[in-house]
C-alpha cells in the first residue's frame, strides 16, 4: 500500500513579505531548530519572491536557507500546493474579509492546521459557518485570532477568573488597555484596512449571525452589568477609558458558549487520560463573566483624542466615498496614528502596552442569588508586554504555533475555533510569560462598604 507523503515543512509563513508577516518571520527564526524546538522547517510564501527575499534579509542578517513558496490568493492552485506541503500555516494575509477564504478552504482541504492574526468578527465566524464539520472531517484546526486581538483578551480573562477561589465568583471583567511610548504610537496601514472595512460590512455581520443557530450564553451569577457613562474614569487605575469596539469581547464570548456546551473543555485527538483530567481541571478553575474592554489613557485630552477618530472611522466607514478618503488619508483621519509605511523600528521598539482586567463579582456565590445583589469583591489582575501589532502579535502566533506543533495530539482533531478553548489549557500563558508577556495580580479587595 502506498504510504501517504508527509508534508515537507512544519510552518509556513503565509504573506511572510508583509509588514506584520516580516516580524513574524523574525520572531518564528528565534526557534527554527534551535534545541527542544519542534519546529526543524519552516518555508515562505507570498505572491513575490523578491519581496520575500528582501523579508527574509530584513529578519535575519545570518541568511538562513528558507525555502520560498509562491502562492496568491486568487490563484486557488497556488494555494492547495502551498497547503499541501506544511503541518500549519501562519497567515498573515490581511484583510481577512477580501483574502482569507480561499486559504482557510485550501488548508481545510488539505486537512493541514491553519493559525491567523485576524481581528475581524465577521470572517471567524464566516469561516466557522462554512468550514467547521468540513475541517473536523479532515482533521484541521483552524484557529482565527491569534494576535494581540484576542489572546490577552481571552487568557486575561481567564487568568483573572482563576483568582476567585470558590465560593468566591466573578460577575463581570472589564478589560482597560493603555498603549504607552516614548515616541508616536503608529499602526500599519493593514489594520486600519481592516478596521474600516469591519465598520463598512458590519450590516453582513448581523445578517449572518441571524441565519445562524443562537449560541448558549454562559450562567453568570449576579445582575447583568450596569449601563455605565461613555467616558469612564476608573480611579483604582488611574485611567480614563471610553469602549473599545476590538473583535476581544466577540472573540471571548464564542469560548465561553462552547466551554457552556462542553464543561471539560475539547477532548484532545491523541489525549492520554492524565491528560484529559488535566484539561477537565484547568476548565473546572474557570468561571464565565461578563466582559468588555475599553481603550485608556492616564488623561482625560488623550481619551478625548480617541473619540474624533472613532466618529470619523464610523461615520466615513458607512459609504463608499468616505471610505475612500479615509483609505487615502489613513494619517489625516487618524491623527497619525495610522500611516501607510507602519512605524519605524525605533517606535515599534519603544512602544508597549499595558492591559488592566477589574473583576467584580461576589466573596460567596450565594450572595448572587439576590436579585439587587451588588458585588462586595473586586480582584484586579494585569498583563504587560511589548509593542502590540508587531511585537506581541508575532510573539503569540509562534507560541501557539508551537504549541500545535508539539502538542498536536492533546488538542482537538479538527474544527474552526476562537484560541481561547484551544490553548486555554496547555502552556500558552508560561510561554508568552517566558517570552516577554507578563500576567500578575495586582489586588483583591473587599468593595463592600
Ligand atoms: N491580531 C492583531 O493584533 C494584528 C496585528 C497586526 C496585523 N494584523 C492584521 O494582519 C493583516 C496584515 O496587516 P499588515 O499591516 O501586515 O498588512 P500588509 O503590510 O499590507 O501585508 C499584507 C500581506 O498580504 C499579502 N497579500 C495581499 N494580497 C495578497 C494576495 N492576493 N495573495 C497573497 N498575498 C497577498 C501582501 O503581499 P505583497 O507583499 O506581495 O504585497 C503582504 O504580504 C491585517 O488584516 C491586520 O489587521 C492583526
Amino acid at each position: 500500500m502506498a504510504q501517504a507523503q508527509l508534508p515537507t515543512y512544519d510552518i509556513v509563513i503565509f504573506g511572510a513579505s508583509g509588514f506584520t508577516g516580516k516580524y513574524v518571520v523574525r520572531e518564528a527564526l528565534k526557534f527554527l531548530d534551535s534545541p527542544n524546538s519542534p519546529l526543524k522547517t519552516l518555508a515562505l510564501a507570498g505572491r513575490n519572491s523578491s519581496k520575500l527575499s528582501e523579508a527574509l534579509k530584513w529578519a535575519s542578517k545570518s541568511h538562513p536557507a528558507v525555502p520560498f513558496l509562491i502562492a496568491d490568493t486568487s490563484d486557488p492552485l497556488s494555494l492547495r500546493r502551498m497547503a499541501s506541503q506544511t503541518r500549519l500555516v501562519l497567515n498573515c494575509v490581511g484583510p481577512f474579509r477580501l483574502y482569507g477564504n480561499p486559504v482557510v478552504s485550501a488548508c481545510v482541504d488539505a486537512g493541514c492546521d491553519y493559525l491567523d492574526i485576524c481581528g475581524e468578527p465577521e470572517f471567524m465566524e464566516r469561516m466557522e459557518a462554512f468550514y467547521d464539520m468540513k475541517a473536523v472531517e479532515k482533521g484541521s484546526l483552524v484557529i482565527s485570532a491569534c494576535g494581540f486581538d484576542s489572546v490577552p483578551a481571552e487568557l486575561g480573562l481567564m487568568f483573572n477568573s482563576r483568582q476567585w477561589v470558590s465560593p468566591a465568583v466573578p460577575n463581570r471583567v472589564e478589560a482597560y488597555l493603555s498603549l504607552e511610548s516614548d515616541k508616536r504610537i503608529v499602526g500599519n496601514f493593514g489594520t486600519f484596512e481592516s478596521a474600516v472595512l469591519g465598520v463598512a460590512n458590519a450590516n453582513k455581520l448581523a445578517e449572518l449571525r441571524m441565519s445562524r443557530p443562537k449560541r448558549t450564553r454562559p450562567p453568570i451569577p449576579g445582575p447583568p452589568p450596569p449601563k455605565g457613562s461613555t467616558i469612564e474614569h476608573q480611579k483604582k487605575i488611574g485611567l480614563w477609558a471610553v469602549k473599545l469596539p476590538s473583535a476581544d469581547a466577540i472573540v471571548v464570548r464564542r469560548t465561553l458558549s462552547i466551554l457552556t456546551n462542553n464543561p471539560s473543555g475539547l477532548e484532545g485527538v491523541f489525549e492520554d487520560p492524565k491528560q484529559a483530567e488535566k484539561r477537565a481541571a484547568f476548565w473546572s478553575t474557570i468561571k464565565p463573566a461578563h466582559f468588555g474592554v475599553k481603550i485608556a489613557t492616564k488623561n482625560l485630552l488623550g481619551i478625548l483624542g480617541f473619540i474624533p477618530i472613532g466618529l470619523s472611522i464610523g461615520l466615513l466607514g458607512l459609504f463608499s466615498f468616505g471610505r475612500w478618503l479615509l483609505l487615502t488619508f489613513p494619517s489625516f483621519f487618524t491623527l497619525g496614528g495610522f500611516r501607510k509605511t507602519g512605524p519605524t523600528e525605533e517606535q515599534v521598539a519603544s512602544a508597549s502596552f499595558k492591559m488592566w482586567f477589574v473583576g467584580h463579582g461576589f466573596s460567596d456565590s450565594k450572595l448572587a442569588s439576590d436579585g439587587n445583589a451588588k458585588p462586595d469583591t473586586e480582584i484586579i489582575t494585569r498583563i504587560t508586554g511589548p509593542e502590540i501589532g508587531y511585537l506581541t502579535t508575532p510573539i503569540i502566533l509562534v507560541q501557539c504555533a508551537l504549541i500545535l506543533l508539539k502538542q498536536r495530539g492533546d488538542l482537538p482533531k479538527g474544527g474552526v475555533f476562537p484560541p481561547g478553548i484551544i490553548f486555554g489549557p496547555t502552556d500558552l500563558q508560561d510561554r508568552l510569560q517566558e517570552n516577554g508577556i507578563s500576567f500578575d495580580l495586582i489586588s483583591k479587595s473587599d468593595i463592600s462598604t
